[in-house]
């Protein structure tokens, strides 16, 4: 019997995952690897490329293993999505296929300094280039990390001057590579990929000649852009050998898809490494006036209108727990810090900013670091570890507060998945603190699902987005609000207070 199988690669910051779907968005398998970050200066995270790279060929091969225990074959998989870590910075040399430097992390600070150069060449400073691709000038982007690149690493210099140098993210590097690097490998992103760069004009689909000449990167040439949804070349070896990839997606606009927010005013908030909330905004992008980001949700097809997103982006949610297990040893896992914060009622005034590299959205500050305050002789561990819980979901009240401003309908429920929202302690915190309905499903793997549906609607595994009615949409539970306005709002209020001590630390 012939199955419909669909794989997907979930490249994340911390794991690298090769999930199988069947055509009801149910896991039939799947294999994780935890992937290795460096921090070799304060501020700065990379890793290594051919790690991340490796890491999915292993899921891959290992996912193919289980299937065939499961009475599976690999030629079940009809098609393989892409989605990854986004904003990270790859560069590699065209005739070798070898990376020129290690992949710079998203969440990487240093280039304070180029940001602030680049916004002092033009009279809208940080929002020089927003009209465009829809995204304020700061240290999270792709382009500000190429342009640092070009300005400190002679290597990399060199290599542009030579026309050997490739610039990319993670998802042009994984379909590079896993398509047949310097053997004809395809050189791609997607739509959702280049939103991120600063350098697709998001109204065209296309680079920008001005924001590449802003950059003074106008000799570059750059990976084609492609749709979400199309055959973009096929697996070039190993156990999944000529199945071809077909989707591809940054893995929080996955994630929307994943949850199935294809109406306009949909929303979902994803906690990983950081934490992603994303509102769609249907077939025209939204100019944001308060601090969120404009974004391509999606393309299913090349010939398919885009939709839209406005997006909030937390830079720390999973990642301060992983600080206080392996930086200060306060706690072994997420388990322990969740049973440690459910044992106090609150944090008895204690409030954690995460802010280990400044301040995403919606303040956008970066000169912000960790602030811990309110600290008395009465505070113990649960308090710091209900707080830290506290510090993620505080953070997507600012981020909703500001799409409320910028839609004319308030948000009523908002859908969830990722890490953390695994907690039901948190999720409680979140609804609260929200003062909205927090809606979780049951199979909580959003990201690779998203990815997968892409490239299934690229092969025929569905028709259309209205064949996807049965996919994942078994088992939802919904925390609803359970304290008053007034503590809500006094909550919320300690925290902007909070905000404000963790602003001024770097010039
Ligand atoms: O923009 C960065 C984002 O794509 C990283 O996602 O899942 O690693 O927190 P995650």
């Amino acid at each position: 019997m012939s199955h419909k199988l669909v794989g997907a690669i979930d490249q994340g910051t911390t794991s690298t995952r090769f999930v199988v779907f069947d055509e009801f968005g149910s896991i039939v398998t799947l294999h994780q690897i935890q992937s290795v970050q460096h921090y070799p200066h304060p501020g700065w995270v990379e890793q290594d490329p051919f790690e991340l790279l490796d890491s999915a060929k292993a899921c891959m091969e290992h996912a193919v293993r289980k299937l065939n225990a499961l009475g599976y074959s690999a030629s079940d998989i009809q098609s393989i999505g892409i989605t990854n870590q986004r904003e990270t910075v790859l560069v590699w040399d065209k005739l070798t296929g070898q990376p020129i430097y290690p992949a710079i992390i998203w969440s990487d600070g240093r280039t304070v300094e180029t940001v602030q150069k680049l916004a002092s060449s033009h009279e809208k400073g940080k929002l020089a280039l927003q009209h465009i691709c829809g995204l304020p000038l700061t240290t999270y982007f792709s382009a500000v990390k190429l342009r640092w690149l070009l300005d400190n690493i002679p290597e990399v210099a060199e290599a542009k001057e030579q026309d050997r140098l490739q610039f990319g993210t993670l998802d042009t590097w994984l379909i590079y590579n896993l398509t047949g690097g310097v053997n004809g490998g395809v050189v791609v992103t997607d739509v959702t990929n280049a939103s991120r760069t600063m350098l697709m004009d998001i109204h065209t689909l296309q680079w920008s000649e001005e924001a590449l000449q802003f950059f003074g990167i106008e000799n570059l040439v750059l990976p084609k852009i492609v749709s979400s949804s199309e055959i973009y070349g096929t697996i070039h070896d190993g156990a999944l050998y000529n199945i071809p990839i077909a989707g591809c997606l940054g893995d929080q606009q996955a994630a929307l898809v994943g949850q199935k927010c294809f109406n306009q005013g949909d929303a979902k908030n994803t906690y990983g490494t950081g934490c992603f909330m994303l509102f769609n905004t249907g077939n025209k992008p939204v100019v944001s006036q308060h601090g969120l980001l404009s974004t391509v949700a999606y393309q299913f097809g090349k010939n398919s209108s885009p939709s839209y997103a406005l997006e909030g982006s937390v830079a720390v949610a999973g990642s301060s727990i992983s600080w206080l297990r392996d930086n200060l040893k306060l706690i072994d896992s997420v388990d322990q810090l969740n049973e440690l914060a459910s044992q106090v009622n609150d944090t008895a005034g204690v409030y954690f900013v995460t802010a280990f590299a400044g301040l995403f959205a919606p303040y956008w500050r970066e000169d912000a670091r960790g602030t811990i305050c309110g600290l008395t002789q009465f505070t113990t561990l649960h308090h710091i570890a209900r707080a830290t819980l506290e510090a993620v979901c505080y953070q997507s009240r600012a981020i909703l507060d500001a799409m409320n401003r910028e839609s004319n309908t308030p948000l009523r429920s908002l859908k969830v998945d990722g890490g953390i929202s695994n907690s039901d302690l948190c999720m409680q915190i979140q609804s609260d603190i929200l003062g909205i309905h927090v809606d979780r499903p049951s199979m909580r793997e959003s990201t690779a699902l998203g990815s997968a549906i892409a490239a299934g609607l690229a092969v025929g595994v569905w028709k259309s987005i209205e064949d996807l009615e049965q996919v994942n949409n078994k088992g939802r539970s919904t925390f609803k609000p359970q304290i008053n306005t007034e503590k809500r709002e006094h909550m919320y209020h300690g925290w902007q207070e909070a905000v404000q001590r963790s602003f001024g630390w770097t010039s």
